[in-house]
C-alpha cells in the first residue's frame, strides 16, 4: 500500500520538487537514473543534489539501487507528491483529507476545494501484474514500459472519458488531471454493492443503471469493468464511476464488453433481488442498448 503523502509536504522545499522532478525526467530514458546525470536534469549543483537525494531517500520519496551504476528512481510516493504539488499550484485542492477507497489499482482520497471532492491516484502497472493485457493497451504504442508511463496513461484515459461523458452520462465532474492523478467531484452515495434497496426500488435502480451504459454507449464508449462496485446509488440517482478501461464503440470487441456488462449488473441484481427481478434477456437488452432503444428491462416481458 501507498503511504499518504498529504503530510509531507509542508515539510518538502521548492529544491526537494526540482530534485524529484528531476528524477522523473530521467525516467523518461532509464528506469534508474544515473545519479551523475542528476545535476542536469535537476537544475542543481551536485552538491545540492546530494542533499536533497537524502532528504528524498528518507522520507522514501526516491528509491536507489546501486548494481552495475548507482542509479535512482521514483517511488509512488515520489509520483503522487509532485502530482500534489502540481494542483495545489493551480488552486485545483487546498488539502487532502480521508481515504474514500483503496481500489485494487488506485487510492482514492476526499481533497478540500471549494467543495469536497475526490483525487484518484492510478496504481497500475505497478501493484498488479495480473492485468497484463490491460497494460498492453495503454503502452502498445511505447517501447520504454515502466509503472509511471502506464499509471499515467490510465490517469489520462480516465480524465479524457470522463470529460467527454460528463454531464450527458451519470458519471463524476473532472476537476483536473496531471501525471498519474486525477481530481473529481465527490459523488453521494454509497457503491451499488453496500446500498440497502428495498424490493420495490431494485427494478428501478437496475433500469437506470442499464440507461447510463445505454446513454455512454450513444456517447461512444463501453465501461467495460461494470459491476456493483463502479456505480454509486444515492436518493439523488446512480453515478457510473471507475472508466480508464473504457473502449470506443468501434472496438472489435466493443458488443462482446458491453454484453458482458449488461450481464454482471443483472446477474448482481437478480443475485441481490432474487424475487421482484424478473427473468433478463441479456442478450435482447443489448441489442437494444446498441441500437439506442433500451428503457427498460420490463419491456422484455
Ligand atoms: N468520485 C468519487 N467520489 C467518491 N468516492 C470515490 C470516487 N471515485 C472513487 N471513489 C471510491 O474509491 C473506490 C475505488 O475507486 P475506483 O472504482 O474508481 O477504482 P478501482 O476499483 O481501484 O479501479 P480498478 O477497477 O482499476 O481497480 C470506489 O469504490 C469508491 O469507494
Ligand atoms: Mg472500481
Amino acid at each position: 500500500m501507498v503511504r499518504n503523502v498529504a503530510g509531507l509536504m509542508t515539510e518538502l522545499e521548492p529544491e526537494d520538487f526540482y530534485l524529484l522532478s528531476g528524477v522523473e525526467q530521467g525516467m523518461r530514458f532509464s528506469e534508474w537514473v544515473n545519479r551523475k546525470k542528476l545535476p542536469d536534469y535537476a537544475d542543481l549543483t551536485p552538491e545540492n543534489v546530494d542533499y536533497r537525494l537524502d532528504r528524498c531517500m528518507r522520507r522514501d520519496l526516491v528509491q536507489r539501487k546501486t548494481i552495475q551504476y548507482e542509479g535512482y528512481q521514483l517511488t509512488f510516493e515520489g509520483y503522487d507528491a509532485l502530482a500534489l504539488r502540481t494542483f495545489s499550484q493551480r488552486d485545483s485542492i487546498e488539502g487532502v483529507g480521508a481515504p474514500l477507497g483503496v481500489g485494487k489499482e488506485c487510492d482514492v482520497y476526499e481533497v478540500q476545494s471549494y467543495k469536497p471532492l475526490a483525487l484518484k491516484f492510478h496504481r497500475e502497472g505497478f501493484t498488479d501484474f495480473r492485468e497484463v493485457n490491460k497494460e498492453r493497451e495503454y503502452t502498445a504504442d511505447h517501447h520504454h514500459v515502466s509503472w509511471l508511463y502506464t499509471a499515467r496513461k490510465a490517469a489520462e484515459r480516465e480524465h479524457e472519458i470522463l470529460t467527454e461523458l460528463y454531464p450527458d452520462v451519470s458519471v463524476p465532474r473532472p476537476v483536473d488531471h496531471n501525471r498519474h492523478a486525477i481530481v473529481m467531484e465527490k459523488f453521494a452515495g454509497v457503491e451499488l454493492g453496500r446500498a440497502k434497496l428495498d424490493p420495490e426500488q431494485a427494478v428501478g435502480v437496475l433500469d437506470l443503471v442499464l440507461r447510463e451504459l445505454s446513454k455512454a454507449y450513444e456517447a461512444g464508449y463501453v465501461h467495460a469493468d461494470m459491476s456493483e462496485y463502479n456505480v454509486a446509488v444515492s436518493s439523488e440517482g446512480i453515478t457510473v464511476f471507475d472508466w480508464p478501461q473504457a473502449v470506443a464503440t468501434d472496438h472489435d470487441n466493443a458488443r462482446e464488453l458491453l454484453e458482458r456488462d449488461v450481464r454482471n449488473v443483472v446477474d448482481f441484481f437478480r443475485r441481490k433481488h432474487p424475487r421482484p427481478i424478473p427473468e433478463v434477456d441479456v442478450e435482447g437488452v443489448t441489442d437494444r442498448i446498441v441500437g439506442g432503444s433500451f428503457e427498460s428491462v420490463r419491456d422484455d416481458a
